[in-house]
Parts: structure tokens; C-alpha cells; sequence
């Protein structure tokens, strides 16, 4: 197995930490060096395969930041337990990678980071929305290797989503901001698909509306559409914002691209297997018209063969979240939920996480997923 190098900070620490990849900002390392860590950073870019976490773990081990590329399953939380670990937290809003229920089983919290990828993850799927719309990527090709000859009345022509409809599927709140910032920027009508009502994003859209009617323009609509078919019928651009458990795997399949407008959108910044990936790359091809914006992929960091060849794909390399605030933000809350675990805090797991990203930190852990299973006192 292939070595790695790990960096240590405040080597006096009593209580011992691992940190899979070195994370932005400071604060982060400031807030386990006060809970007492010892803090063991791992310098490599590569992903750590699950054989050098283990080995990092032992001999002992009071908790555990672990990345979203890694997969910690039950021998990961058994090596951890076995180290002495207390504390697990993803670096990642999302856990699809981790088991929560076996974490559960070997008595281990397992945190994650909401709240601070909200604003920065809906931007770049706006961006990617009108990326692919108004063919940037495509555009930029032909201008750098030295193609444009001057302006011409039919230069790559996109689609103009101002006043269309725009389909969300995954209206929690990221998927909520996207729909706000294309509503309110681009005036389009919503249809969403979640299987909880979001009264908060209609009661925004409508209150829009009444603005809209207000300055004497025509108003906007928020729909929830009663299955996904009728929202990919519906929309002339699309983006995914559901979580990755088995209910939403492959959720855009050839079928569903089948019902979408010949000259749609489709954009993913939630994770790469909700779409079938192949199935896209066909679609794609036979639909010129049709464009595609991704930020994650099914098996990253590969795509599907064919993929990276198509003009009507825009990609990125898994960068949604990647401002400097956000990022910075999640290794905060990655800290303090270690480090509030191991001090015994109790948890927060209220949606306004603001109060941990500057000044004192509150005295509470802010967000642990399996609180209730393992009965850890939450605040009242
Ligand atoms: C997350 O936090 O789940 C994001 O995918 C990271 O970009």
C-alpha cells in the first residue's frame, strides 16, 4: 500500500484527531486545538483508499473528518470504535457516502455541514444552467483555437430561459435557493418535484408574483408537480438537487430524458448517479439541441465514455460548493462538530448555523445525523 504523508498541528493536543485532506481557512484547526486535539492532517491529494484511513486510525483515535470521495462503511466505523473514536464528521453536506445506521451501530455521531454550501452550490447551477443554455463552453473552444472570423447573425444560438419554466427536483434548500434566484432573476415560472410540499418556496414565488402584478407586469407561477415526468415535460430547463439513496439512483434514466423538450436543460450539481450517465451521453448525441450542465459524475473522477466529446455538455470538476466562504465554512463545522462531540456539547441541528463561523463558538455540536438514534441531548 502506497504511503502517506500527514502533517501534524498542536502535537501536544490529549485528544487525537485525523483530517483525510487538508481543509481551507484556519479556524478550523484554532477550534480542535481548543477542544485539546492533536490534529493529523493528510497532505495527499490522492484519495485515501480505506486501508490508510484504517491504518491512520489505530492505535488510537478520539475522532475522524473524513471527505465525501472516501467511503466510511462499517469496517471504517468498527476501526474507528476500535481506536477509541467518539466522533465522525464528513466534510460534506451530503453523506451518501457514509453508513449512518452501522456508525449508529458502533455508537459513533456521525456530522455533516449544511447550511454554508446553500447560496454557493444554487449559483453554480445557475451558472451552469445558462453555461449550457447559451453554449459558453462551446463558444470558448472555438474562440481560443483561433476560429472566429468576426460576427455572424447565426452564431451559436442558444435558448432564452427568460419568462420559461424552470423545474427543480430536490426542493430542499439549496434546490430552493436555485429556484428563488431563477424566479426572481429570470422571471421564471417554478415546477417543483419533492415528496414534501415546500410551502416556504411557494409562499416566495407568490409573494413575487404579487410584486411583479404590483410594477404592472405579468406575473410568475410556483407549481409542485404531482411526478417527475410531469415536471421534465413541463420545463425548459431542469436542475437536480435530491440527495443519492436508492430511491433517487438513476432517477433521470432514458425513459425520463425521453419526455424532456428536444432543446431542454438538464443541470446536476447534487450527485452524479442520479442520472444515468450513459443513457445521457445517447440523449445528448441524438438530441443536438438538447444540453446537459454537470458538476458531478457516476463514478468520478471518470465520466461515461463519450461524455467529455460532446459540444452540448458543459462540465465542471465537482466545484459547487468551491468559494472560499463556503468551503472555509464547512471545515468549521466539520471542527466543531468533532471537537463539540469529544467536549461533550449538545447538539444544535437547527438550520441557522451562522453563529459557529465567527467569533466565540456556541457551546453546542451543530450538526450530527444520528443524534436521535444514539439519544444525544439536543439543545431545547
Ligand atoms: C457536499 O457537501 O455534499 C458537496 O457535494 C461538496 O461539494
Amino acid at each position: 500500500m502506497a504511503s502517506f504523508e500527514w502533517q501534524v498541528h498542536n502535537p501536544s493536543g490529549h485528544r487525537r484527531v485525523i483530517v483525510t485532506k487538508e481543509l481551507p481557512g484556519r479556524r478550523w484547526r484554532d477550534i480542535l486545538t481548543a477542544a485539546d486535539c492533536r490534529v493529523e492532517i493528510c497532505t495527499a491529494s490522492d484519495i485515501l483508499p480505506g486501508a490508510a484511513i484504517d491504518q491512520a486510525l489505530a492505535p488510537r483515535c478520539d475522532g475522524a473528518i473524513g471527505q465525501l470521495t472516501e467511503p466510511w462503511d462499517e469496517d471504517r466505523f468498527r476501526a474507528l470504535k476500535a481506536a477509541g473514536g467518539r466522533a465522525y464528521s464528513n466534510y460534506a453536506v451530503g453523506y451518501n457516502n457514509v453508513d449512518v445506521a452501522a456508525a449508529t451501530r458502533q455508537g459513533i455521531p456521525v456530522g455533516n455541514t449544511p447550511g454554508v454550501l446553500t447560496e454557493t452550490t444554487a449559483q453554480m447551477a445557475v451558472a451552469l444552467t445558462f453555461a449550457a443554455a447559451r453554449r459558453i463552453g462551446e463558444a470558448e473552444r472555438y474562440l481560443r483555437a483561433g476560429r472566429y472570423r468576426g460576427w455572424l447573425p447565426s452564431l451559436f444560438l442558444g435558448e432564452l430561459l427568460w419568462r420559461k419554466t424552470v423545474g427543480v427536483i430536490g426542493a430542499g434548500r439549496i434546490g430552493e435557493a436555485y429556484a428563488c434566484m431563477m424566479a426572481e432573476g429570470h422571471k421564471m415560472n417554478v415546477i417543483y418535484y419533492d415528496i414534501h410540499p415546500n410551502e416556504r418556496l411557494e409562499a416566495q414565488v407568490d409573494a413575487y408574483a404579487d410584486f411583479l402584478v404590483a410594477q404592472g407586469r405579468a406575473p410568475i407561477t410556483c407549481t409542485r408537480a404531482v411526478t417527475v415526468e410531469d415536471l421534465l415535460e413541463a420545463a425548459d430547463c431542469v436542475s437536480i438537487h435530491t440527495v443519492l439513496d436508492e430511491t433517487t439512483q438513476h432517477l433521470i434514466n432514458a425513459e425520463r430524458l425521453a419526455c424532456m423538450k428536444p432543446n431542454a436543460v438538464v443541470v446536476n450539481t447534487s450527485r452524479g448517479p442520479v442520472i444515468d450517465e450513459a443513457a445521457l451521453v445517447d440523449h445528448c448525441r441524438s438530441h443536438p439541441d438538447f444540453r446537459a450542465g454537470l458538476d458531478v459524475f457516476e463514478n468520478e473522477p471518470d465520466m461515461a465514455p463519450g461524455l467529455d466529446q460532446l459540444d452540448n455538455v458543459v462540465i465542471v470538476p465537482h466545484i459547487a460548493s468551491a468559494t472560499r466562504w463556503t468551503r472555509e465554512g464547512m471545515a468549521t463545522l466539520a471542527a466543531a462538530n468533532v471537537a463539540g462531540l469529544l467536549m461533550g456539547y449538545p447538539i444544535w441541528n437547527r438550520t441557522d448555523i451562522r453563529a459557529f463561523l465567527e467569533g466565540d463558538l456556541p457551546t453546542v455540536t451543530p450538526s450530527i445525523l444520528n443524534a436521535p438514534e444514539l439519544g444525544l441531548t439536543m439543545v431545547t
